[in-house]
């Protein structure tokens, strides 16, 4: 069991079985923590958590996960460093090296999260950039395998905005097996390299990955709905204007009607509701989003330890 890669900044970048491996331990760590066990795997370690954006979920998994697993965890808010004034992210990395013993960030640009894994000397884990958002896709298949059982041969469907978090989940599909259809308005499709790379995977994994505009048709016989807002954060400029754009990419009763009737719904969160996914969706039987927001915890301490513990 272990991860070769120092750092976590893309799915794409982790193999088949490195995936399980974080599945697996991230389900010893869910029971160990139901069951009242201490797991102290991480004693005495800190980790820095950079936040460029706005965050409820990521940073109090991040920070009570750490926590849990005997170490400390500092939030670092990017505007209140000197970085946010203007110090290069090369001399960041390097001084925050000598303090903790991993980084966890979120900001907008992925190269910067690149950049500043190149020159730490410890472990970066990408909590969400403008292309990808891998710690909570990870969290997305672990769920859909606590659900369905299994993953292989499964269609997942995304409806809405060719964001970060399709990115991610494109990744994580491919590399696990299951099948993804994509529905996105022309010019918001997912990231073209992504697309690219994901195929690559896919054919070793037989994934199979459609892309197309009408929300109906990639519905079909769909095992796992997924939505994400229409504006992300960063784009907020935008929002009236997606407002149209997005109009017909809801998840809604029309489209609970194309999938499958035992299919469950996702939704990274925060949600927009009668937007990309209706109340009634949302709040039905079918969704499963707090299971999902609950499983960020377990999902990243195991990212943690095969990362940090090493
Ligand atoms: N899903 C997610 O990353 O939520 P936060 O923005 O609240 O961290
Ligand atoms: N796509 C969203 C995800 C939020 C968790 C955003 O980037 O704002």
């Amino acid at each position: 069991m272990g991860i070769e890669v120092k750092d976590l900044l893309s799915i794409h970048d982790l193999s088949s079985n490195e995936i399980n491996d974080i599945l697996d331990l991230a389900k010893t760590l869910k029971t160990q923590l139901k069951n009242g066990e201490q797991h102290h795997l991480l004693k005495g370690k800190t980790l820095g958590m950079i936040f460029q954006k706005a965050s409820t979920r990521t940073r109090v998994s991040f920070e009570v996960g750490m926590w849990q697993l005997g170490g400390a965890a500092l939030f670092l808010n990017a505007n209140d460093m000197q970085i946010g004034r203007g110090e290069p992210v090369k001399d960041t990395a390097r001084v925050l090296s000598r303090y903790v013993d991993g980084i966890m960030i979120r900001t907008f640009s992925h190269d910067e999260v690149i950049e500043l894994a190149q020159f730490a000397t410890i472990p970066v884990i990408n909590a969400l950039t403008d292309l990808m958002h891998p710690c909570q896709a990870l969290t997305d298949i672990f769920t859909v395998l606590e659900h369905k059982g299994r993953l292989q041969g499964l269609k997942m469907v995304y409806i809405g905005d060719g964001n970060n978090m399709v990115n991610s989940l494109l990744q994580a599909c491919a590399k696990v097996g299951m099948d993804i259809s994509i529905a996105t308005p022309k010019g918001y499709e997912p990231d073209a390299a992504v697309v690219a790379e994901a195929l690559t995977a896919a054919a070793v994994t037989g994934s199979k990955i459609v892309l197309c505009e009408d929300p109906l048709e990639a519905a079909k016989d769909a095992d796992v709905l997924y939505t994400d807002v229409w504006a992300s954060m960063g784009k907020e400029i935008e929002q009236e204007d997606r407002r149209e754009v997005f109009v017909n990419y809801q998840i809604n009763q029309s489209v609970m009607d194309a999938a499958k009737k035992d299919a469950i719904v996702l939704h990274c969160l925060p949600a927009h509701r009668g937007e990309e996914i209706t109340e009634e969706v949302l709040e039905s039987k079918q969704s499963v989003v707090f299971d999902q927001a609950e499983n960020r915890l377990h999902v990243q301490k195991a990212i943690m330890v095969l990362l940090m513990g090493k």
